[in-house]
């Protein structure tokens, strides 16, 4: 199997299965003498952890991070900090079951990967999901927490905003909220219908899925190269990467063609420090494949879980018409563990592209570019 890495100056290379005995990813590019140690990863990978709510699935991993490589004694501070070599990082597997897939190991299960994977490859890890499971994104949310540091002055933060038909009210949008209720949800008096909703979907042996939105402000203006290395072309096909994902949006997204050219156009004035502002972020902070500054904001659509206890109709492995139920540990709604992997995919592009940038360009950005008039 190849294309397990993404990035360019920042390139993340995962590998692992859901019941092996470890995951793992490869950070390669970080630049050296960042502080860096275990703690500064950990509280990431404990938001997303599974078995914290009886909404997402009971599998029990502490997701315990170890780092194996690219770190070393700060002889001036004492702290750990990168060397600018490889940053290996470990997570053990702790919590496998694999006899929960054992009836189903010839079955393809509707809406998974089980079929595409048997028909490309022969062989297919059929444990838990083997590589199609989303256990691995895991490691992306470790990478991520190293990509969170590259940026100076950025800010990732993630929020459900809607489960099945049912959306958050943005009125009410409270940051804080987010980290208060098991959906990540930022608007609380939506959080407590989702509970009530949610519980019922389990009960049915149903799923549903939903949408994220992710926010990154500090974003320096200058990201992203203009024609094959846009930014919103890279951070649309490494949110599209994460398991489940059906739609992603930048700004307006969908809605765009709705508007009308005045009112989607985001208004310019010069503001408080001679730095251009804009009056409105249709555009989701991105221009010409260019970060313009504002605030990058993209949205996912994630489906339900496929994964469910009602019966359906598929085919096995040797042609045979069937019938299957998938039981054993699964998330109601797969999209409120993809909070956190979201923020992780767009940190990761966002330090790829800075980066690059620094490489290319250095530092941005270059303003006022033309002379005053006199
Ligand atoms: C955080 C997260 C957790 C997931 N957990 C499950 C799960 O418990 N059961 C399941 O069937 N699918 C789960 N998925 C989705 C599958 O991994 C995904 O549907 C599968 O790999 C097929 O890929 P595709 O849906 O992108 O085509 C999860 C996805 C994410 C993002």
């Amino acid at each position: 199997m190849s294309f397990n890495t993404f990035g360019h100056s920042f390139r993340v290379t995962t590998f692992g299965e859901s019941h092996g005995p470890a995951i793992g990813c490869v950070v390669d590019g970080c630049p050296p003498r960042l502080p860096l140690s275990e703690s500064d990863i950990q509280p990431y990978l404990d938001r997303r952890r599974p078995g914290q709510s009886r909404f997402t699935t009971q599998r029990q991993e502490p997701d315990v991070v170890k780092i194996l490589s690219g770190v070393c004694p700060d002889e001036a501070t004492g702290k750990q900090v990168t060397t600018g070599t490889p940053i290996a990082l470990v997570i053990d597997n702790l919590d496998q079951r694999t006899k929960d897939y054992t009836d189903i190991k010839d079955k393809y299960r509707p809406g998974h990967a089980d079929y595409t994977y048997d028909a490309k490859y022969g062989v297919r890890d059929y444990r838990g999901g083997g590589r199609q499971s989303a256990r691995e994104t895991a490691t992306r949310v470790a990478a991520g927490a190293i990509a969170r540091k590259i940026v100076p002055g950025l800010q990732v933060r993630g929020a459900l905003v809607q489960i099945g038909p049912h959306r958050i009210d943005r009125r009410r949008w409270d940051w804080a909220e987010v980290e208060r209720n098991p959906f990540f949800c930022p608007d609380a008096e939506q959080a407590a219908f989702f509970a009530d909703y949610l519980e019922g979907v389990r009960k049915r042996g149903s799923s549903i899925g939903a949408v994220i939105e992710v926010v990154a402000e500090g974003v320096p203006v200058g990201l992203g190269a203009p024609i094959y290395g846009k930014l919103d072309a890279d951070l649309a096909a490494a949110l599209m990467s994460i398991n489940a994902v059906k739609g992603v949006e930048i700004g307006a997204g969908f809605r765009a063609a709705e508007l009308a050219g005045e009112e989607s156009n985001d208004e310019m004035r010069m503001g408080k420090d001679d730095r251009p502002v804009f009056l409105s972020n249709h555009a989701g902070g991105i221009l010409g494949g260019i970060s313009t500054g504002q605030p990058v904001v993209a949205r996912f659509a994630v489906k339900a879980t496929s994964s469910i206890p009602v019966p359906r109709r598929t085919v096995d492995r040797y042609g045979k018409e069937t019938e299957i139920v998938t039981t054993g540990r699964h998330d109601p709604c797969v999209g409120i563990r993809a909070v956190p992997v979201g923020e992780a995919m767009m940190a990761c592009v966002l330090a790829d592209h800075y980066l690059r940038q620094r490489g290319q360009v250095g530092e941005t950005p270059h303003w006022p570019f033309a002379p005053k008039p006199r």
